[in-house]
């Protein structure tokens, strides 16, 4: 069933888990999404993403996600990863989408406090969830999204500057009235280069200022330990696709290496399908594990 995205991370913030955003540049991934989520029986967002043009419009599989959504046993959220444009924000609320991203962290911070201000005010007028972000999410130079500038951890001297200041949330929160924050904390976008070194303290901190839950962008790849943690501190949703991504990818390979002198497409799609729920259904046990 189609819900708002509000609905789900209020109770996940309350369950103390998180719910995954799973981006969907496919049919595949959408497929194999909402069947690991209706196997484990969890609520689930599905996500697109503007990175995702150069796949598919939104036009075409929008309507897709939002179809599987409605007719899905369990709860799921369609959500607009990472919305630059204006029109692109009315488009997504349009096709019926739940829930919208703003990605105006590359700004100063009033310009990015007015820009999400803008779109908080059309979402809400029509109960579309708004997600907002603070703060520096690093890029991976493998896997992040076309155009995003490659750095990592290593290449700033002042941190500080870069992950989300509590201080500075708090008065992002109050301005803009957003319903969650996405956050930077030392996660990466695409194939993570080096271990990841979280600052899990600084989410709880963020948690304990904003009060609103807590998203993590950059959130496959982490270690399970480093879920629970950050899970434990505030982030009720966790942006997942490079490794699920390279996992379908991978099972195409063998597929294609094992399989003889020809190879169909349709197989190709359901080995790809497969080996994405299966990798779907261990991330969102993970996002809900209990200690
Ligand atoms: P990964 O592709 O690194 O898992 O990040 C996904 C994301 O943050 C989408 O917004």
């Amino acid at each position: 069933m189609l819900v708002t995205m509000q609905s789900l991370l209020a109770e996940a913030k309350k369950g103390r888990y998180a719910v995954g955003g799973f981006n969907c540049a496919t049919l595949e991934n959408i497929r194999a999404a909402v069947a690991a989520a209706e196997a484990l029986d969890a609520p689930v967002i599905l996500e697109y993403a503007e990175a995702h043009e150069q796949w598919i419009p939104l036009a075409e599989i929008g309507p897709i996600m939002l179809d599987y959504a409605r007719r899905a046993r369990v709860p799921v959220a369609v959500h607009l990863d990472h919305g630059t444009t204006y029109a692109r924000f009315v488009e997504a609320i349009r096709l019926g989408f739940t829930s919208v991203m703003v990605d105006a962290s590359a700004l100063p911070f009033d310009e990015n406090v007015a820009r999400t201000q803008e779109i908080v005010k059309l979402a809400h007028s029509v109960g579309v969830t708004v997600e907002a972000e603070l703060g520096h999410v690093f890029n991976s130079s493998i896997g992040a999204a076309k155009g995003a500038v490659a750095d990592a951890e290593e290449e700033h001297e002042d941190l500080d500057a870069i992950y989300t200041d509590p201080a500075l949330a708090k008065a992002f929160v109050e301005q803009t009235q957003v319903d969650c924050l996405a956050i930077a904390f030392g996660t990466v976008h695409g194939v993570y280069l080096s271990e990841p070194k979280l600052d899990l303290p600084r989410v709880a901190r963020i948690r304990d200022a904003v009060g609103i839950p807590l998203v993590m962008h950059g959130g496959s790849g982490v270690k399970p330990e480093d879920y629970r943690t950050a899970i434990q501190n505030g982030i009720c949703k966790i942006n997942y696709y490079t490794y699920v991504n390279q996992d379908g990818g991978e099972a195409v390979r063998r597929h294609v290496e094992n399989g003889g002198d020809r190879v169909f497409f349709d197989a190709v799609s359901a080995v790809a399908t497969e080996a994405m729920q299966k990798h779907y259904e261990e991330a969102i046990a993970l996002f809900r594990a209990r200690d």
